[in-house]
């Protein structure tokens, strides 16, 4: 006989029931959308400046390509083969170097996945991608934070960091949220003292902003290396969720063992291969990425903040100060910011229109709490701590 539902015995709760690992996880809570704000505060015009997204939109290569698949749509996607062979063939990499993933976000939690049993150690920054923490405590492994030196990864540190229960290592290059990038010299001697029981993860999400980016496909012949990059950024598809890795053929194996079936779209890959070709598009959202950051930082200076030299599509400020009133003061204005770590903002570079409102509400900001008084200035104590906790996890 089966018991109806309404009648059944109230239980503990499910939380007993949970993988223990995942109970200490923070679900990700992403920025408010631009047309909540809008709806909300009953602005017309509301600009998203808080996730790194490129302002001039997809490749048009892109659309057309997505129009044309439009009646395609009852089918499932093959392997994405098209696009990792155009891939493979783009980076010089032997056929079978890549897995594609529902975002680079999906790719970073196949790697976990992959090789962290419970038990084992991850490396990984202070300030980065919170991402690289979430997927080790979902596996049950334990985070090793290492304090970025000067804004940048300090190499030398994590290296120190590694035991015997280390198994993977993330470093972003560009880093997020401060935009820096390590030297191609530190990176070459970082990878040459690897041991062989652990796993780096190049995290090359915002590479194609980068003058002059370190050549990691080298790596993949005679380490443990993994690079990670997406079409989110300079290609402009972030909504559409496609990224994907580059490694040895039996790293890709591995990889591919933990994914779940059709998880990057008919759609998605579509739209990247299109924009794969599409070197017009992907140039001009470097300059305007580049000039836009130049604008930024410009009146950044001219306002006296603290500001970290970025190579990426964002700036990382340091108000110096209690950043929740001034990122609500932005939002009163139209402007979505990424704040951080108390005194900090992550700052996406818009369009030049918009670079330059936004520095115009900011002024409006500052000037607003300097007339209310809200905060007094700054000791040089008060500075140095806080400068301090910039490196604190
Ligand atoms: C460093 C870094 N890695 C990975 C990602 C995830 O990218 P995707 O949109 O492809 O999931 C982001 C997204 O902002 C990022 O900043």
């Amino acid at each position: 006989m089966t018991t109806p539902l309404s009648s059944a015995r109230p239980t503990a709760g499910c939380r007993l029931l949970a993988n223990p690992a995942i109970l200490p996880v923070r679900p990700y809570v992403p920025g408010k959308p631009a047309s909540e704000v809008r709806r909300e505060l009953g602005l017309l015009d509301v600009v998203k400046l808080a996730s790194n997204e490129n302002p001039a939109g997809p490749s048009p290569r892109a659309l057309a390509a997505i129009r044309d698949l439009l009646p395609e749509l009852h089918l499932y996607p093959d392997g994405g083969d098209e696009l990792r062979r155009a891939l493979c063939r783009r980076h010089g990499l032997a056929p079978g170097s890549v897995l594609l993933g529902h975002g680079a976000t999906e790719v970073l939690d196949l790697i976990a996945r992959t090789f962290l049993c419970s038990g084992d150690e991850v490396i990984s920054a202070h300030p980065s991608f919170p991402w690289y923490l979430t997927v080790g405590q979902l596996a049950g492994a334990t985070s090793v934070v290492v304090p970025l030196r000067d804004h940048v990864h300090d190499l030398d540190a994590m290296a120190a960091r590694v035991t015997a229960s280390t198994k993977l290592i993330f470093v972003a290059n560009p880093n997020n949220p401060t935009g820096t990038t390590v030297t191609a010299r530190a990176l070459d001697d970082f990878v040459e003292r690897l041991p062989d029981h652990v796993v780096l993860v190049l995290d090359e999400a915002y590479i194609e902003y980068v003058d002059d980016p370190p050549a990691t496909f080298d790596y993949l012949a005679h380490r443990h290396v993994i690079v990670v990059r997406t079409f989110s950024k300079i290609a402009g598809l972030a909504g559409l969720r496609i990224g994907y890795a580059l490694a040895r053929p039996d790293v890709i194996e591995l990889l591919e063992k933990v994914q779940a079936p059709f998880t990057t779209t008919v759609l998605a890959q579509a739209a990247a291969l299109a924009s794969l070709d599409d070197d017009e598009h992907r140039a001009a959202s470097r300059t305007a990425a580049r000039s836009g950051r130049e604008l930024l930082c410009a009146h950044l200076a001219r306002l006296g903040l603290h500001f970290v030299s970025s190579q990426a599509n964002f700036v990382f400020v340091d108000f110096e100060t209690s950043v929740a009133p001034i990122a609500d003061g932005l939002v009163q204005r139209g402007f979505i910011v990424r704040p951080m770590l108390d005194s900090c903002a992550r700052i996406t570079v818009g369009t030049t229109a918009q670079t330059a409102a936004l520095v115009v509400a900011l002024e409006d900001v500052l000037r607003a709490r300097e007339v209310g008084g809200v905060e007094p200035p700054r000791s040089e104590s008060a500075r140095t701590a806080q400068s301090r906790h910039l490196a604190v996890p």
